[in-house]
C-alpha cells in the first residue's frame, strides 16, 4: 500500500524527513508550514499542496500519516489533532519541551489506538542496531558510559551578543524557542532515549546542570543514572573543541556498556552529516580476548527510521517502538532538572 503523507513544518530537520518519505515510496501530498516560502521547494518537486493551516492536511481523508516537524513547542496541539483526526503521526523529537504535555500526547495515541512516532532517528543508526544485538554476549551489563560532546563554540565565556545562543533580559533565547532548551534538549535527550533503548528506564538519578547566569539554557547536563542493567554515566556537553571525536571532526558522542563478558564501545557521526559520515562500533569479547571493529558505509538513520515507519503504518501495525518513546526521554529531563535544582537524588516517578 503507497502511503499519502503530509509534512507539517518545512525547515531544517524536514529535509531528512522528506527524503526518508521519498525513499520509502510514500505520496507527498500536502506539504504545510507558516512560512509559504519553506514549503515552495516540495510544492515544486511532488506537486504537494501547500497549506499554512494544518488542519487542511488533517482533513484531508487520503492522508494517512504526517511528520510533524514544527519546533517542539507546538508539537502538543498538532499531534492531539492529528490523533483526533485518525492520522497515523510521525513526531520529531523532542516530543514536547515539558514531561507533561509529552504524557498528554502518548496517552491520547493509546486511548485512540492511533500509530504513533517519536522519531528518535539514532536507534537506527546501524551501529546501534548492531550494539542492541550484541548486548546479550556482554552477559550481565554493571556499568555505562554514555556521552554527548558537541562543539557549539565558546558559549562559556561572554553571553553572544546576537543569535541563537543570546539570551535577552528576561527575554527566551533561539536555543530554547527552537529546541525548548540547551544541550541536555538538544543533544542529551537522543543518549536519554538510547539509554531507555539499550539498557531500560532508569529508576532512579542524580544530575548536575550547568547555566550560565542570565542564559536560560543549559551547557552541561552530567547524571549518575541507576537501571535494572547497571549504572549509567551520563553527561551532554556543549563546547568549543573543534577537533575531538573519533572522526577528529568536534562531534564526540560515545557510549560504553561493560557486562561480565565483554564490552561494546560505540561511536557515532554527526547527525546532520549522515549522508558522508558514519559511526564505528567496537566489540569485546572476554571468553576470546577478540576485539571486532564493526565500520559501516554511510547510512542516513532518518531515511532507516522513516522506512521502519512508513512499513508498519502501511500494515497498521505499531510495531516494535512503544508509543511511549518521546515520553520516556522528556520525563528524564524533567527529572533530571528537578534534581539539579534540588540538588538531591531521586526516584523516577514514571506515569505511563
Ligand atoms: N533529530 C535531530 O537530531 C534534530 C535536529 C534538529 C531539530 N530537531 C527537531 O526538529 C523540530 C524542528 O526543528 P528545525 O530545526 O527543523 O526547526 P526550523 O525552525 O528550521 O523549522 C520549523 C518549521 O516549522 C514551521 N512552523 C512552526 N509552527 C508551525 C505551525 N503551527 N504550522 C506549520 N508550520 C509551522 C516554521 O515556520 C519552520 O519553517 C524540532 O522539534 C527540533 O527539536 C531534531
Amino acid at each position: 500500500m503507497q502511503i499519502t503523507s503530509g509534512v507539517i513544518g518545512c525547515g531544517n530537520i524536514a529535509r531528512f524527513h522528506v527524503s526518508g518519505l521519498q525513499k520509502a515510496g510514500a505520496r507527498i501530498a500536502w506539504v504545510c508550514d507558516l512560512n509559504e516560502a519553506a514549503a515552495r521547494p516540495w510544492v515544486e518537486a511532488f506537486g504537494a499542496r501547500y497549506t499554512a493551516d494544518y488542519r487542511q492536511v488533517l482533513a484531508d481523508p487520503a492522508v494517512h500519516a504526517v511528520t510533524v516537524a514544527t519546533a517542539s513547542s507546538t508539537h502538543r496541539p498538532i499531534c492531539l489533532d492529528a490523533i483526533a483526526a485518525g492520522k497515523a503521526v510521525i513526531c520529531e523529537k523532542t516530543l514536547a519541551t515539558n514531561a507533561d504535555d509529552a504524557l498528554a500526547i502518548v496517552q491520547a495515541a493509546e486511548r485512540a489506538g492511533t500509530i504513533f512516532y517519536t522519531s528518535y532517528m539514532k536507534r537506527f543508526i546501524p551501529a546501534v542496531e548492531q550494539a542492541r544485538a550484541l548486548l546479550p554476549s556482554l552477559g550481565r551489563i554493571v556499568s555505562t558510559h554514555i556521552r554527548a560532546y558537541q562543539a557549539w563554540g565558546d558559549l562559556w565565556g561572554a553571553m553572544p551578543a546576537e543569535g541563537l545562543f543570546h539570551t535577552p533580559p528576561g527575554g527566551t533565547s533561539g536555543v530554547t524557542r527552537n529546541y525548548g532548551g540547551g544541550i541536555l534538549t538538544c543533544g542529551g535527550s537522543h543518549i536519554l532515549d538510547l539509554v531507555c533503548h539499550l539498557l531500560g528506564r532508569p529508576h532512579r538519578l542524580y544530575a548536575t546542570l550547568h547555566v550560565p547566569a542570565g542564559r536560560d539554557y543549559d551547557l552541561q547536563a552530567a547524571a549518575l543514572l541507576e537501571t535494572a542493567n547497571g549504572v549509567v554515566h551520563y553527561e551532554a556537553l556543549a563546547h568549543p573543541l573543534r577537533h575531538i571525536g573519533f572522526l577528529r571532526d568536534g562531534w564526540d558522542e560515545r557510549i560504553e556498556i561493560n557486562g561480565l563478558n565483554g564490552r561494546l564501545e560505540l561511536y557515532s557521526a554527526a547527525w546532520n552529516q549522515v549522508d558522508s559520515k558514519a559511526s564505528m562500533l567496537v566489540h569485546y569479547d572476554n571468553a576470546t580476548g577478540r576485539a571486532t571493529e564493526f565500520r559501516y558505509a554511510p547510512a542516513s538513520p532518518f531515511d532507516r527510521a522513516v522506512a521502519f515507519f512508513c512499513a508498519n503504518i502501511a500494515k497498521g501495525d505499531q510495531g516494535t517502538q512503544s508509543r511511549l518513546t518521546g515520553y520516556e526521554t522528556d520525563e528524564l529531563i524533567a527529572h533530571i532538572q528537578a534534581s539539579a535544582a534540588a540538588g538531591a537524588a531521586m526516584a523516577v516517578a514514571w506515569r505511563a
